[in-house]
């Protein structure tokens, strides 16, 4: 693993100007974009599986890159399944250097998370948790709209309900995750630092510990899906 990663750099220096009033919109607005084939039957492949394996409590590893944490969750929960989902093939090819020992408890699919969230949704398929771990930071001011919390399908993830975890090496991506939340739902969330663990729990960890990054996460505990659903406009 490489120590050579930048720290994040930034024309943004606190939470987005922006941020609340774009939420407050998403918030009334119903998403529409249409689903894409592959990640249907991504989903299709993901919600088999789990349902072989016995429908146990889900876990939700977005945007999982190569499966490491997928892998490392479905070895430190014996008694969950865990979906890792990622919408790039290449680096769901990649995989698998580590042969041995792996768990039956898991699956990588390839789907865009933006599509599989609203599929849970419409299929009322709730996760108990779900891990975002490292998404890509956008940090330019202008990139708002790419990061999770500033997209239009952030009040159906939330919908979901279940646990959150986002880690970023941005601390200003966990600041604003936590406040849009917070908005949404009325959850108090704090952003804090990531303690030091002997096991990174994924590659990006790994590399951006290496490289010296303070890390950050938020965790939370949505209210009842039912009532979070209906204060988000669910249909
Ligand atoms: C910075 S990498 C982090 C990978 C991994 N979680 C880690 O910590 O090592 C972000 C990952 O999110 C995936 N991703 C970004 N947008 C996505 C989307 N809309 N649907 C599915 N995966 C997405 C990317 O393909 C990439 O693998």
């Amino acid at each position: 693993m490489h120590a050579n990663s930048r720290p994040v750099t930034s024309n943004q220096f606190s939470i987005h100007d922006q941020l609340h009033g774009l939420i407050e919109r998403h918030a009334k607005s119903r998403y529409l974009r249409p689903i894409a084939d592959h990640s249907r039957r991504g989903f299709d492949t993901a919600i088999t599986a789990w349902q072989a394996a016995g429908s146990r409590p889900l876990i939700i590893d977005a945007g999982c890159g190569v499966g490491l944490s997928t892998l490392k969750l479905a070895q430190r929960h014996p008694d969950r399944y865990v979906i890792g989902i990622d919408q790039s093939a290449d680096r769901l090819a990649r995989k698998l250097h580590w042969e041995t020992d792996v768990p039956s408890n898991h699956l990588l699919v390839r789907a865009d998370l933006v599509d599989f969230w609203r599929l849970m949704l419409e299929q009322a398929i709730y996760p108990s948790h779900h891990y975002l771990l490292y998404p890509n930071p956008w940090p330019k001011k202008s990139q708002l709209l790419r990061r999770w919390h500033g997209h239009p399908v952030f009040p159906a993830l939330l919908a979901l309900g279940g646990q959150i975890e986002c880690r970023s090496n941005w601390k200003i991506y966990i600041e604003e995750f936590a406040s849009a939340v917070t908005q949404l739902t009325g959850v108090p969330v704090s952003c804090e630092n990531l303690p030091s663990e002997a096991d990174a729990l994924s590659p990006f960890e790994q590399k951006y510990r290496a490289s010296g990054h303070a890390l950050w996460r938020c965790q939370l505990q949505l209210p009842a899906r039912i009532a979070s659903a209906s204060r988000l406009g669910e249909s």
